[in-house]
């Protein structure tokens, strides 16, 4: 179930864009032979096919009593000829000069064809629907164009650490320092280069910095610009739940510079490479608080008010909600909007960050309000695992025990650090009950 989905839906995409690609470049190879055939005939016949035979039999038709008597006349000619000759030499590199912008033009649109494609389904012609069953709308919105100016000393971190433009991001203050010991030692072990911690505090620099984890500290200038005086505080004292509401006025800038970024909490214990397990067709692709097909991927829950009669059953659309502590977003529109209404309540309002980032993401727009665009996706709940599906269904049996997941996220345990280690116990370590002296749940 696992390997298989993934597999069809990257080959799906890919063919469809290879296709589109492969039109445009036959295109331009046709309008490049075309633009060097034209310059071929300007220089060798300037006059036209047509018009230059004639000539040709006028030279030969030299001996011509009527024709030799004026030879001042094809002296004349003569310089006709030469003065159209220079004309064309003229056109010609002219012609040349032209064809080196239009290379140059090209070479260049070659390079932003990902998102001119996208930006073209997005804002093309409008277009007839296609036979029943080969329509299929836009999920994947095209990239915002980097802005360096944004942050430059980011900007330059970010050109060393990220790879393909997309590295995972967790956010730490000293509070969390013994967990993003684990959550380093981990990356490191699987050998992902491409990560970074965003450092609330000098400790955890330091910390970082002694052990040649890719770190990035707010330098004194940046942090006196924060217009939000508060974000310092929360930043060097907040708990789990205070700091992770940082994370959206942070990210903003990440995805402003171009990069994907798959935010990460420190309670997440990293078991294979995230990167090779992403589709990036969506604005949001999140880790789900669900714990089996229904929950994770949504349902329909019969709500039953038996004094109805006829009309007894609603229907009611359920998912449970994405994990604000595990999500890959892409540099979008949407995406830098999803940011900014979630900062923006979390400023205002005293609510819980992933309460709100899932109303934004999901609430349809209504009457006095716009809901927010943005595609999603869920990621497997078996390979991005939570850490309910692993202690209440996945230790417990035996074929879920052999399946090896990407990542587990310790979101539903308030022990977090030594499940973590259990967690390294059981997958890496091999020992195979260290998972069994935990219950279920917290136990309380
Ligand atoms: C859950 O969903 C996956 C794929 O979406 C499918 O392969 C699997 O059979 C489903 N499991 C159950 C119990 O329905």
């Amino acid at each position: 179930m696992i390997g298989g989905r993934r597999d069809s839906g990257l080959m799906k995409r890919d063919g469809g864009c290879g296709g589109q690609s492969l039109l445009r470049s036959r295109l331009t190879a046709a309008i490049s032979v075309g633009i060097f055939l034209g310059c071929v005939f300007a220089f060798f016949y300037p006059n036209g096919f047509f018009v230059s035979s004639p000539r040709i039999h006028y030279s030969v038709a030299n001996s011509d009593p009527e024709v030799t008597t004026s030879s001042c006349e094809s002296s004349e000619r003569i310089n006709m000829i030469k003065s159209e000759f220079i004309a064309a030499s003229e056109k010609n590199a002219e012609l040349k000069r032209q064809i080196r912008e239009l290379t140059e033009k090209l070479r260049s649109a070659e390079q932003r064809k990902d998102n001119a494609q996208k930006q073209v389904l997005v804002l093309g012609e409008q277009q007839k629907a296609g036979p029943f069953g080969t329509v299929k709308g836009l999920r994947t919105n095209p990239t915002v164009v980097p802005d360096k100016s944004v942050n430059p000393s980011l900007a330059k971190i970010l050109e060393k650490v990220a790879v393909n433009h997309e590295l995972i991001v967790t956010l730490a203050n000293s509070n969390v320092k013994e967990m993003l010991e684990v959550w380093f030692t981990n990356i490191k072990r699987v050998g992902i280069p491409n990560y970074l911690v965003f450092a609330l505090d000098e400790e955890i620099a330091n910390f970082c910095q002694s052990n040649s984890v890719p770190v990035y500290k707010r330098d004194p200038e940046e942090i006196k610009r924060e217009s939000d005086k508060n974000f310092d505080f929360i930043a060097r004292r907040g708990g789990n739940h205070a700091v992770s509401g940082l994370k959206f006025q942070i990210l903003r800038q990440f995805l402003q510079l171009g990069y994907s970024v798959l935010l990460s909490d420190v309670d997440i214990v990293y078991l294979q490479n995230p990167f090779e397990h992403l589709y990036r067709d969506s604005d949001v692709e999140s880790m789900t608080d669900g714990h089996n097909n229904m929950t994770a991927y949504g349902y329909n829950d019969v709500f039953d008010e038996p004094k109805m009669g006829w009309a007894r059953y609603a229907h009611t659309m359920r998912i449970w909600v994405y994990n604000s502590g595990f999500f890959y977003i892409r540099p979008t529109i949407p995406s830098i909007e999803l940011l900014d209404r979630v900062a923006g309540r979390l400023a205002r309002e005293n609510a819980w960050d992933q309460a709100v980032f899932n109303e934004e993401l999901f609430f349809p727009s209504h009457p006095g309000y716009e809901g927010l665009h943005a595609s999603r996706r869920t990621m497997d709940y078996y390979l991005f695992m939570n850490s309910k599906v692993l202690f209440k269904t996945v230790r417990k049996d035996s074929n879920l025990r052999k399946l090896k997941p990407v990542i587990i996220h310790i979101n539903y345990h308030p022990d977090k650090l030594p499940r973590m280690k259990a967690v390294v116990d059981y997958y890496v370590n091999g020992k195979r009950d260290a998972l069994d002296p935990f219950p279920d749940g917290s136990g309380w």
